[in-house]
């Protein structure tokens, strides 16, 4: 081994340190909250995407103005480079290289692609699926489902890609004894020649200050860009009448189909007379037609309200009693909800047919 030297060149300036030590953060966060959490934490798994989002732009910003080892072209992609790499591994030797060696620049390459196309795909979801977001009034459910398809295999690539990239780094410290996580804190790498300007304090100082604009205009546009208020407008006369007895369920929550056979059969309605005079039973069929689950775009619209089944409840479809399954009995009887079918218990938005999941609100003793 060499002595330290009396000045090993930094490799890695702090922007990039900083990215990369908030990147594994909050690809962590994301991770965790996409695979293990119930969906009201979504809204975490949200902001996680929002600052990598934030971290994604500045690296690729980054990776034009950054210092010599941050730019993209100095990394080195060549093929010889990759087959004398891989050619030197098999015969049990990798060379220390200043920045990226070429497998590594690759797998950097690799994951950034990734990562920028997780991001893409989660707006997608978010906006079609949960109607939020900067592309809510852009996207539809049906794109929105098509989204987490898509977002969730390239989860899976991610997941390979980082067990590929944690071996790469075991391989390099442990079997080559380059400390290349230590490098990654200190900026530093000793016994390398470095080539390009040294770092000057000053260049680092203006990646920070990129990379703080980039969040401070991603977050003023994400806010400003809130979800549109969906067009669900509310009927004093459907409320009144259709209120008494359950909630006045938002119309997305049926089909028209089912509106009219529901209409059709006031006088016997689940062995209560609801009749309407002709008047309020005009309007009121009306409003319901107007905004039925066939014109409505949200998810309960689709999961619930356009089941296949004529006639069937709410809570008999297949989606409602899975999203319910940790639900019992007993937590229904609980006085602040009755019966299962008083939807407002619970969720705080029923009203405005979102059912959004941060706005799920069981009352105090309920567990879930
Ligand atoms: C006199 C009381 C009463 C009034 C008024 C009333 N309902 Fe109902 N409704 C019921 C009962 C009881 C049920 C069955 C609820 C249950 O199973 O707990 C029901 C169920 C429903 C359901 C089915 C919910 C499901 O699970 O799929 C819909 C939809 C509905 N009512 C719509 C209406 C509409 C529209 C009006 C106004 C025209 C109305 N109701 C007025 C008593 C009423
Ligand atoms: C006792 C409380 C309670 C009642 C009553 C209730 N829900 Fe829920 N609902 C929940 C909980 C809790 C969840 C979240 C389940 C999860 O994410 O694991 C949920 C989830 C949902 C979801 C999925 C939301 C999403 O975006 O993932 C929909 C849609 C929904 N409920 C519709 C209804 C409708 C319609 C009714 C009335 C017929 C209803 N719920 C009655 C507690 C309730």
């Amino acid at each position: 081994m060499n002595a330290p030297q009396e000045k090993s060149p930094i490799i890695w300036d702090l922007p990039l340190r900083f990215f990369h030590w908030s990147m594994v953060a909050v690809v962590f966060t994301a991770a965790v909250t996409g695979y293990f959490f119930e969906e009201w934490w979504l809204d975490v798994h949200v902001y996680a995407g929002y600052a990598l989002t934030c971290l994604l732009i500045f690296r690729l910003i980054w990776g034009f103005l950054g210092s010599y080892y941050s730019r993209f072209h100095t990394f080195p992609l060549s093929r010889n480079g990759v087959v004398t790499h891989l050619k030197n591994l098999l015969k049990g030797k990798s060379e220390q290289h200043a920045g990226h060696n070429p497998v590594g620049a690759w797998m950097i390459v690799g994951l950034l692609a990734t990562l920028c196309l997780l991001v893409v795909s989660g707006f997608i979801v978010w906006g079609g699926q949960e109607n939020k977001g900067p592309l809510a009034s852009l996207i539809g459910y049906q794109f929105g489902e098509w989204g987490e398809e898509i977002h969730e295999t390239l989860a899976g690539i991610l997941m390979f890609a980082i067990s590929i990239h944690l071996l790469g780094v075991l391989v390099e410290t442990f079997i080559f004894k380059h400390p290349i996580v230590q490098a990654m804190i200190t900026g530093r790498k000793e016994g390398v020649s470095a080539t390009g300007k040294p770092v000057s304090i000053w260049h680092s100082l203006a990646g920070m200050l990129i990379l703080i604009g980039v969040g401070a205009a991603f977050s003023y546009w994400i806010t400003t860009k809130q979800q549109p208020p969906m067009a669900m407008s509310s009927n004093e006369t459907y409320q009144q009448e259709c209120g008494d007895c359950h909630p006045a369920y938002h119309p997305s929550l049926r089909s028209q189909n089912d509106w009219q056979q529901i209409m059709n059969n006031l006088s016997d309605h689940y062995g209560e007379d609801a009749s309407l005079d002709a008047t309020t039973y005009q309007e009121i069929t009306a409003f319901l037609n107007s905004q039925n689950a066939n014109t409505f775009d949200t998810e309960v619209a689709h999961k619930v309200g356009r089941h296949d089944t004529p006639n069937q409840r709410m809570t008999q479809t297949r989606y409602w009693q899975k999203k319910h399954d940790e639900l019992t009995e007993t937590d229904y009887s609980h006085p602040d909800i009755g019966s299962k079918v008083n939807c407002n218990a619970c969720h705080k938005d029923a009203d405005s047919g979102r059912f959004d999941d941060d706005q799920i609100k069981l009352p105090k003793g309920v567990h879930s």
